[in-house]
């Protein structure tokens, strides 16, 4: 022990200096690349400032993660304040800029903004002018797939806990996602002013959970700015600089985009290698097209136009795109007839939800198309195919991510659009095992993936049937855990596991088929729970399932738009909720509707729709009552016959009504 001390203490002096020395060189490089950057770049106006071609040792690209509600958009506004890139009266959450953000009150699209911040402080670190970039992601389930797009472009992420309700399933699935792309985390616990915050027990549950040091943990309250500049000073000596290089050839990862009427598609570009000015030629390797910049800038977090980007900057472009189609979230830029390496793709989100998109009237499927196209580009995360139905036309088949975000979508398309689409409810795709030589020929494979339920194969044809599988996390107080017991059991679950995070949170993991839980899970368990239990979920692949599908019969016949897929179990349920619905939306007829609900030929459930009833007798004033009589047996013919020829009408907004959710 003795000798150990006695060599540290020998050794000490030497590497403080050794480490000294490899500071100062490290600062004169940075300061060095400083001034090469400013004389090379070849548009550079005397406007642009600094900070603007900073070196890359000076940028900081970080995104802000954490549960829904737990103070990222605040946190954002509070830096953006700080730094000078908004006024003080700029109002509440401006990074929020979507009119359905703005009503729902959440954050639904990741957006950018670059900040300018001088940083005084520790001096290990160069003091000066640094380039921050921020990505304020949103904090549902429904949207990973933006803060999984943000984070690639990024090195750092500020992990937001809320100081009252703690960690929460988001946090910890967010925190997962920046862990496994080697991001390094500031974990920042918000709120501290409310009067039930509880720092300790969150530290705690950091560290049970993650195993985060107490230290490392910032306090702030974004609401009143208390510890926001600590935040901004940690960024600064936590977070390392991107590993752009900028005297290699110009590389750039698109990660964002949305639609412009005048310019067509803008692109926000990462800017891995080298540096793009305005004019220069560039190329995508996705789809080979050659384009010239017509305009960059950097959101600031209104666009600022620039002359030039360089390595390691996150910033906007335009080159004359016109076509949604043109535009591929995870491609890679490069100069013109200039060979590069792809960037590492983007791992495009697997849409779990589907529905139909049809528009309310055939003369508008081009109008539709074309909203559709554009916001598309700004959510690559749905996915889009044609598809048709008798009873509405031609459409889409959508796919989400969840139905927050479906929902999201369909309000987006109206709002930002101005279309009304019908929107048919939404359902998940299940697998089916085809057996039979002549029935894997007939498919092409011998396992078919179909959501919809008009797609269902033959019973006699198939020897297994699949569904979607999710590992859902539910973190909790536990004196609620009893009901979301025996709610997920209702739902088909399986209890995995069960951790105390303290002495009064439980984490609970579940196994449950997805479609038990796209609907109306998430509002169950926070109605259990009074709304403290939070919940989040991810895929796990596929299980065998007793699935069948759900027929609605009306007068015997078969309609087929209406037939839904369930768990064997929920069958009868299910047809009686469709056939009380139906019995309140077809009007009534002259003669008896049975509203039939069947799996294969079992009837599951029923319900009958009274005639319209003709007072055949009104005539009749007074008289012997066999008159009367023998005119009702005659009405009573009438309708049988007419009921065994009777073509039911059943209107469109039935249809709509039943397909909707
Ligand atoms: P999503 O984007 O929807 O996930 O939410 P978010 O994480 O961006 O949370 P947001 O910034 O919208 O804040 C949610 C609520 O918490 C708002 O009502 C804020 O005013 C409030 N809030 C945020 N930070 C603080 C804080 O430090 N103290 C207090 N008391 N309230 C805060």
């Amino acid at each position: 022990m003795g000798h150990v001390s006695f060599l540290c203490k020998l050794r000490s002096p030497y590497v403080n200096n050794a480490e000294k020395y490899l500071r100062k060189i490290r600062y004169i490089l940075s300061e060095l690349e400083l001034v090469r950057s400013l004389k090379t770049s070849p548009c550079l106006s005397t406007t642009e400032d600094a900070a603007k071609d900073c070196p890359v040792s000076r940028i900081r690209n970080f995104s802000i993660i954490a549960h829904v509600d737990h103070g990222k958009s605040t946190l954002a506004d509070r830096l953006l304040e700080i730094t000078g890139a908004i006024g003080h009266d700029s109002g509440n959450q401006v990074l929020d800029k979507l009119q359905v953000e703005k009503e729902r009150g959440i954050t639904v699209k990741a957006q950018t903004a670059s900040l300018n911040y001088h940083y005084v402080g520790d001096r290990k670190i160069p003091q000066g002018q640094y380039l921050l970039n921020l990505i304020d992601t949103p904090g549902h389930v429904d949207f990973s797939g933006e803060v999984s797009r943000s984070l690639l472009a990024c090195q750092g992420a500020l992990l937001i806990v809320d100081a009252n309700k703690g960690v929460q399933a988001q946090t910890a699935a967010n925190y997962r996602l920046a862990i496994t792309k080697g991001l390094t985390i500031i974990p920042v616990i918000n709120k501290i002013d409310l009067k039930n915050a509880d720092p300790e027990r969150v530290y705690g549950q950091l560290k049970t959970l993650f195993d985060i040091d107490k230290n490392s943990v910032l306090k702030v309250s974004a609401k009143h700015g208390d510890g926001v500049e600590d935040v901004l000073k940690a960024i600064v000596k936590r977070i390392p600089s991107p590993p752009a290089r900028l005297r290699e050839p110009f590389r750039g990862l698109l990660f964002d985009s949305w639609f412009d009427r005048h310019r067509g598609a803008v692109l926000l570009l990462y800017i891995h290698d080298g540096s793009l000015s305005v004019g220069d030629q560039i190329t995508s390797v996705n789809s080979g097209r050659s384009y010239e910049v017509k305009s960059l800038g950097m959101l600031r977090p209104q666009e600022e136009a620039h002359q030039t980007l360089s390595a390691g900057q996150v910033g906007y472009m335009t080159c004359n795109m016109r076509s949604p189609s043109e535009v591929c979230i995870g491609d890679t830029f490069h100069k013109k007839d200039e060979a590069v390496e792809q960037l590492p793709d983007l791992k495009k989100a697997t849409p779990l939800v589907f529905a139909g998109i049809y528009p309310n009237d055939q003369s508008q499927y081009l109008a539709l198309r074309s909203a559709l196209e554009k916001l598309v580009l700004n959510d690559s995360t749905v996915s889009m195919v044609p598809d048709s139905s008798p009873a509405l036309g031609q459409g889409w088949r959508l796919g989400f991510l969840g139905l927050l975000h479906m929902e999201v979508f369909g309000q987006r398309l109206e709002q930002e659009y101005g279309a009304e689409p019908v929107i048919t409810a939404p359902s998940v795709t299940y697998k089916a095992k085809i057996m039979g030589a002549k029935n894997i020929k007939k498919y092409g494979k011998d396992e078919i993936s179909f959501s919809n339920p008009t797609h269902f194969p033959d019973v006699q044809i198939i020897s297994e049937l699949y569904e979607p599988i999710v590992t859902a996390t539910i973190i909790t107080p536990d004196v609620y855990m009893g009901s979301i017991i025996s709610l997920c059991v209702d739902r088909r679950g399986v209890q995995i596991s069960s951790v105390n995070i303290d002495d009064e949170r439980v984490m609970l993991q579940f196994s449950m088929p997805l479609n038990e839980i796209i609907v109306d899970f998430h509002d169950l368990i926070k109605s259990v729970s009074s709304g403290y239990a939070s919940f989040d979920y991810e895929t796990s692949g596929y299980a065998p399932s007793k699935l069948v599908k759900v027929n609605i019969l009306l007068n015997g016949n078969i309609v087929e738009e209406l037939s839904t897929i369930c768990h064997v179990s929920k069958s009868a349920r299910v047809g009686y909720q469709l056939c009380t619905k139906l019995k309140d939306l077809i009007p009534r007829q002259l003669f008896q509707v049975a509203v039939q609900a069947s799996v294969g030929s079992k009837v599951v459930a029923r319900e009958n729709i009274k005639a319209l009833r003709k007072d055949v007798t009104a005539k009749c004033y007074g008289g012997d009552i066999s008159r009367k009589m023998k005119l009702l047996k005659r009405q009573a013919e009438g309708k049988k016959k007419m009921r065994m020829i009777g073509n039911i009408e059943v209107p469109k907004h039935t249809f709509i009504s039943v397909l909707k959710r």
